[in-house]
């Protein structure tokens, strides 16, 4: 069997987790053999780059991290898990699925961060030799839409936990305004590669289109 990698993409409570653990039960269920994985993290050195770059937004003694600084964190953490995980597990014939990858870059770091998106075109380009996913599946619910559920999801958290999630509510709205603008960029220009689901339907019915693109591109019974 064909490995093919597949990647999701979206703002801080798009629904990204929820659909990528349905798309894996649904390919387990035909057969198919799924590795998960996630940017920032996912190996052992990206899981403790992932600390660093949590870390940072919070810590006092470390300071506030700079663009760059994140962004070449962010494609360390890439590179290890590509040769770590994602070309292995293509090369035995897996489907990949990673939680976020260079587009995620482009649109926190070029957007957000506004280092623009040529900066992380050519460090994708230097630092993972270009390697681009099969498929990308954004989800990109209306922005007020995303921002409101991301950060009821930090309240739940701080009430549960104590503290917040370390990501959220420290950007202003014009950071994911830009975030936002970024990956609807992306999916103009890429438009093979990225499937953009930008209503804000049920659960359920964004896993039946992702399903439904998915079967599609792996010729697979939905
Ligand atoms: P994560 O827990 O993966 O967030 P989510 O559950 O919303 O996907 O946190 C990763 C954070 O890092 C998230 O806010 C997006 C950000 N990020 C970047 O800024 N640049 C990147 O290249 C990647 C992969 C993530």
């Amino acid at each position: 069997m064909q490995g093919f990698f597949i990647t999701f993409e979206g703002l801080d409570g798009s629904g990204k987790t929820t659909q990528i653990k349905r798309l894996a039960a649904w390919l387990q269920s035909r057969g198919r053999n799924v590795v998960l994985t996630r940017n920032p993290g996912g190996t052992a050195l990206g899981e403790r780059i992932r600390g660093i770059l949590l870390d940072s937004r919070t810590e006092a003694s470390t300071g506030a991290i700079t663009p760059r600084a994140e962004l070449a964190l962010m494609f360390a953490d890439r590179a290890q898990n590509i040769a770590e995980i994602v070309r292995p597990a293509l090369a035995a014939g897996s489907i990949v699925i990673c939680d976020r990858y260079t587009d995620s870059s482009e649109a926190y770091q070029g957007g957000g961060r506004q280092l623009g998106a040529d900066t992380i075109l050519a460090a994708h380009r230097t630092i993972c030799d270009d390697f681009q996913p099969n498929l990308t599946i954004l989800l990109l619910p209306p922005l007020a839409a995303s921002l409101a559920r991301a950060r009821r999801r930090n309240e739940r958290h701080t009430q549960q936990h104590g503290t917040d999630e370390n990501r959220f509510e420290r950007e202003d709205d014009g950071f994911y305004a830009r975030a936002y603008a970024a990956y609807q960029a992306i999916a103009a220009r890429d438009s093979h590669r990225v499937v953009l689901i930008d209503d804000d339907a049920s659960i359920d019915i964004i896993q039946q289109k992702i399903i439904a693109i998915v079967a599609e591109r792996l010729g697979l019974p939905a």
